[in-house]
């Protein structure tokens, strides 16, 4: 795709759709601004140009055409303005215009899902926002799995389309790691259920050497082995699923390594008592929470020798310290290891957090569904559309 980069953008007016979504409190508050600091660059380098510079994004799901205060892209306005350490005023009513920005100025116009017929992409708005820029500029990755009237409609109609610097960060590490990796390439695929990750697991498994599953998941591959896991998390009706996965990987030569110890507790909960047992000595009233460590420095010793990690889930229940061994050797292991590693979605980011190695992992991605999207294999629909702007 075409980036920023090649764009000449000197007083241009610059579109920017950005991924701004951000956890708030009850009160507002922005909970983690990771998001916002990511599309800085971006922002950054449009004024610099001497672009003026309107940029948006969605909050939340709203309600079409009926947004409340909740709604609003004030607090994150604030935010971007300390950020970029000068004002930016949050525009309300911007789709037919009607407001203005200087060049060397940057405006963030207000939540775009508030926009009817933003979430069906619906031509007419597309045509609207495209009318307001010379350039478009999409930076957010965490979107892009989303085709809407700001995100795929718009790249068709504006004179310029092009990716942003986020963006084009997010496909040069996510292609890097995935299509063009240096080998082995070892994906280790964490979480609570199999059901949710079944195409990420088999589209893995057509591509890597070696395979990691943990948590849930983990589970469900250890009763289609036919192990017992007592109270486990897990599901039966999916082992079949899971053993086809298992002689995917046999088939390219490569044994998925399953849990050989394990930590249960009879329940979880901060209190509870973890015990490491053989995974055959699990109980009836057994709840395995996290691998133990003969299994977890086996894992680590597969992320030494990679040449490429791709991170999504964590091991175990690595929000009480009890369960969080297995998690934090492998956080720790991929932050030491030579290999490129990429990591992303809500719950791996939380454990890198936890476990203070974020500097260590080569790239941590901004997108949620977006990130696991482009692992299951799926182009992606707001890459697409900038893509068929210059395909040729
Ligand atoms: C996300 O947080 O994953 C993105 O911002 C997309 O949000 P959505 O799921 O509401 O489309």
């Amino acid at each position: 795709v075409k980036t920023l980069k090649d764009v000449d953008l000197r007083g241009k007016r610059v579109f920017i759709r950005a991924d701004l979504n951000v956890p708030q409190d009850e009160t507002g508050r922005i909970v983690d601004d990771t998001r916002i600091r990511a599309s800085i660059p971006t922002i950054e380098y449009c004024l610099q140009q001497g672009a003026a510079v309107m940029v948006t994004s969605h909050l939340g799901r709203p309600k079409e055409g009926a947004c409340t205060p909740e709604d609003s892209l004030a607090p994150i306005a604030e935010r971007l303005s300390e950020l970029l350490g000068r004002p930016v005023p949050l525009i309300e009513h911007w789709v037919d215009g009607g407001f203005t920005v200087q060049p060397g100025e940057a405006v963030l116009l207000e939540n775009v899902r508030c926009n009817v017929g933003e979430k069906k992409n619906d031509e007419e708005l597309a045509r609207k926002y495209a009318a307001l820029c010379d350039v478009y500029v999409n930076d957010a990755f965490g979107t892009a799995h989303r085709a809407e009237a700001s995100t795929v409609g718009i790249a068709r109609f504006a004179p310029v389309a092009c990716a942003g610097l986020l963006m084009a960060a997010e496909i040069e590490a996510l292609s890097r790691a995935l299509e063009h990796p240096k080998r082995p390439l070892v994906a280790i695929v964490g979480g609570a259920k199999v059901s949710t990750k079944l195409t990420i697991l088999k589209s893995l498994a057509e591509k890597v050497d070696q395979l990691i599953v943990g948590g849930g998941i983990a589970n469900t591959f250890l009763l289609a082995t036919g192990k017992r896991i007592g109270k486990s998390l897990a599901e039966p009706e999916l082992v079949v699923e899971a053993q086809a996965i298992m002689d995917m990987m046999a088939a390219r030569g490569s044994e998925v390594p399953l849990p050989v110890d394990v930590v249960v507790a009879d329940e979880v909960s901060a209190l509870a008592r973890a015990n490491r047992v053989s995974v055959d000595e699990v109980g009836p009233n057994d709840r395995i929470l996290d691998v133990g460590p003969k299994t977890a420095a086996r894992y680590c010793d597969i992320v030494a020798h990679a040449g490429t990690v791709v991170w999504n889930g964590p091991l175990g229940v690595f929000e009480y310290d009890q369960f969080a061994g297995g998690t934090k050797m492998l956080a720790s292991a991929i932050a030491h290891s030579e290999a490129y590693s990429l990591a992303g979605g809500g719950d791996t980011i939380a454990a890198i957090k936890k476990f203070g190695v974020e500097k260590d992992i080569d790239y941590i991605s901004t997108g949620g569904g977006a990130f696991l999207e482009f692992l299951e294999g799926k182009k992606l629909p707001a890459i697409a559309a900038l893509e068929a702007r210059y395909d040729g």
